[in-house]
């Protein structure tokens, strides 16, 4: 077994009790067997069988995305183009990218995941979850989960993205063929259910049966809540125990209480209301009142392209009034408890060696310096990756 010292880190932030009160100056980290081994002053280092000096640099853990949808066909370009002249967000949009999915190859589907995923390391992002929910027939999800499964570690079910065209007038009939024949389908390749439960979508019965039965199939349950408008996603999540609330973007009171009371995650997606300009999370209130909070990106062709964690830290911090350790946190350890993970989003020693080497002193440049590609180089599994 090879050990990695990693020296000349200006700043290490582990996100474990090394870091108190805060990040690490002039530090070291240790890898044995794709994990940390070690953390602690450069001056008090162990030996390790090979060292590389990152010159100045701060560490960070890897990002944590858990948000996205990332097994789709073709773009929405024109679509964002009208919205930013006007045209508001529809779920609606969600249809157009179902019937490109679905005449896709299995390969032309698995080379987008491929670039997508690719640029996700670039950015300092070592754990990704993807959803299906732009195939909406048994066979159409069942192969994005497959084909998800490949390539990232957290995949969810989202048969019930929207309710698909042929189904317009019998959506009774769609809610059981998602809690049916299709969760049969899906569930072995899968870790998590969703439901976009919203005006639109799926109203608060429908989102009832289809967790129940993804529960009893023994799937982790997460949400799309309240992100168009208010509505029962909230209370609902964190009445079945979901791992995760995500949007929040129109909450009450109510909503928030529930939120901080329980150990359901709000993951707020920054990029989304980025994109459709729309009104942003009231991150402050959530964080105020003990909720605990992590920040994903969302990538979707609708309604929202980044796939970039450094943009949506730049923006929580800008616009969502979250200081950079929040947001740093949020996109870290908050991305690992939104998917039940408590081996990645921190540097603690046992953690994987997933780690971000960044071209500046501090994390706080993350949202100092928004859209430069601060990520110099990327370690996943104690393994750099590139
Ligand atoms: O999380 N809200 C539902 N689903 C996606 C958007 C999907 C799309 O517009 O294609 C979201 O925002
Ligand atoms: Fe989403």
């Amino acid at each position: 077994m090879t050990t990695t010292l990693l020296t000349g880190i200006a700043e290490l932030t582990t996100h474990a009790e090394a870091d108190a009160p805060g990040p690490l100056a002039d530090a070291a980290l240790v890898i044995a067997d794709g994990r940390v081994a070690w953390t602690g002053p450069a001056a008090q280092a162990p030996d390790a069988d090979e060292r590389v000096d990152l010159g100045g640099r701060a560490v960070i853990p890897g990002f944590v995305d858990s948000h996205a949808h990332l097994v789709f066909a073709g773009d929405r370009a024109q679509e964002f183009a009208a919205r930013m002249t006007g045209t508001p967000y529809s779920a609606g949009g969600i249809r157009t990218t179902v019937a490109a999915t679905r005449a896709a190859s299995d390969d032309a589907l698995r080379a987008n995941l491929r670039r997508l995923t690719e640029e996700m390391l670039r950015q300092g992002t070592t754990t990704v979850e993807c959803k299906s929910g732009y195939g909406l027939t048994v066979e159409h999800e069942a192969r994005a989960l497959r084909l998800a499964r490949e390539q990232v570690e957290a995949v969810t079910y989202l048969g019930a993205h929207v309710v698909p065209a042929e189904y317009q007038d019998r959506p009774a009939e769609y809610v059981d063929l998602v809690k049916g024949p299709m969760l049969d389908a899906c569930a072995p390749y899968a870790d998590f259910a969703d439901v976009f439960c919203e005006r639109g979508a799926f109203d608060a019965e429908q989102t009832r049966e289809i967790l129940t039965a993804a529960r009893a199939k023994g799937l982790d349950l997460r949400l799309h809540a309240n992100q168009l408008g208010n509505g029962p996603g909230v209370q609902l999540a964190v009445e079945f125990g979901a791992a995760s609330a995500d949007h929040c973007t129109f909450l009450d009171e109510k909503d928030i209480e529930a939120l901080a009371g329980s150990q359901t995650v709000a993951t707020l997606l920054p990029g989304v209301e980025f994109s459709t300009r729309s009104p942003y999370p009231d991150a402050r209130r959530l964080l105020d009142a003990g909720a605990t909070v992590a920040i994903a990106t969302d990538c979707n062709p609708g309604s929202c392209y980044t796939n970039s964690m450094p943009f949506c830290i730049a923006v929580a911090v800008r616009d969502m009034h979250m200081s950079p350790a929040e947001a740093l946190w949020a996109a870290t350890v908050g991305g690992a408890e939104a998917l039940r993970r408590d081996d990645v989003g921190h540097l603690g020693v046992g953690a994987r060696a997933d780690l971000a080497v960044l071209d500046a002193p501090s994390f706080i440049h993350l949202a100092y310096r928004p859209g430069v590609p601060l990520v110099h180089r990327v370690w996943k599994n104690g393994t750099p990756a590139g």
